[in-house]
């Protein structure tokens, strides 16, 4: 993680700011980046924390330096058009949008200077996500201020190609609806077995938090970590010869079918 706190380019555009641009911005928040510099612009205008927020380009104000585009990929090609007039030499791009290539949108902003695609997981809220960044276009010095701008909220890897960049999408981004099912599906077995609803949830999320902790601070593999738990011939081994014959095939089916959502969003952006 950076050990200075970054300063956010003046001006830097939200354009849509849901429940991701919240969490960034939430994240910056709490890692104390000045949000002075931010304007958001959102249809309903609802106010998010600590960020001035407009309707209306005009009411934003002087071209943005950074464009964060927070909105959904399918609302580009009604979003394009005007925001494009707004862009100039000096602007980069950070595209949240999951699937549209840098290509695609290249073709709306042809003024950017730069062009960056950020793939983020709804942990960056609480500064522990993922932030997957790609660029064809981006110089060292951008690549260096961006890096810096999200390692406050977590892992914030460069990838070298955008099939790579997707593929952090398709695990990291996505990752956390996943690892919600699991806690939720421990918590159903748990109740199960009779346990309330309140200690079901409790101690299988505890269960994931530990684990990861546990993971994390020993370097442990995972297969270390589970033949740790899984005595021969113990209960957690009788267990495991259960998940092990579902859970890997079921994960990668899990994240082809997402990836391939990602290609049809990608497909749908691209302009012959
Ligand atoms: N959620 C995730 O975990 C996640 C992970 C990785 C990437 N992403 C990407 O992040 C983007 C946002 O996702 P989200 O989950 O934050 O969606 P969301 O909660 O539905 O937020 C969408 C935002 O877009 C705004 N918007 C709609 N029409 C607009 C317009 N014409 N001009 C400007 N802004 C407009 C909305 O504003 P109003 O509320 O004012 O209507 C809202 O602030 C998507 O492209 C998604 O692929 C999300």
């Amino acid at each position: 993680m950076a050990t200075e706190i970054p300063r956010l380019p003046e001006p830097t555009w939200f354009v849509g700011c849901g429940n991701m641009g919240q969490a960034i911005v939430g994240g910056w928040r709490s890692a104390g980046l000045d949000l002075s510099p931010a304007v958001v612009i959102r249809p309903s205008g609802l106010p998010v924390t600590g960020v001035r927020t407009v309707t209306t380009y005009a009411d934003a104000g002087i071209p943005a330096r950074l464009v964060v585009l927070g909105f959904k990929p399918q609302k580009l090609d009604e979003i394009a058009p005007e925001l494009s007039e707004w862009i100039v030499g000096g602007t980069t791009i950070v595209s949240l949008l999951a699937g549209v290539e840098t290509a695609s949108l290249r073709q709306r902003f042809p003024a950017a200077s730069t062009i960056v695609r950020a793939m983020p997981n709804m942990p960056v809220a609480i500064r522990r996500g993922v932030i997957a960044l790609y660029s064809d276009d981006a110089d060292d010095k951008t690549r260096l201020e961006l890096a810096n701008l999200f390692a406050p909220l977590g892992f914030a890897p460069w990838m070298a190609d955008e099939a790579k960049f997707s593929a952090v999408g398709a695990v990291a981004g996505s990752g956390p609806a996943y690892v919600a099912r699991f806690i939720a599906a421990l918590t159903k077995a748990a109740e199960a077995r009779g346990l309330s609803n309140e200690i079901a949830s409790t101690i299988a999320l505890e269960t994931v938090l530990g684990t990861g902790w546990l993971a994390a601070a020993g370097g442990e593999s995972m297969d270390e970590i589970a033949r740790s738990v899984a005595s021969p011939n113990g209960t957690t081994e009788a267990g495991l010869e259960v998940l092990d014959k579902a859970l890997d095939r079921l994960i990668l089916e899990t994240v082809d079918t997402s990836t391939r959502r990602g290609r049809q969003l990608a497909e749908a952006a691209r302009l012959s």
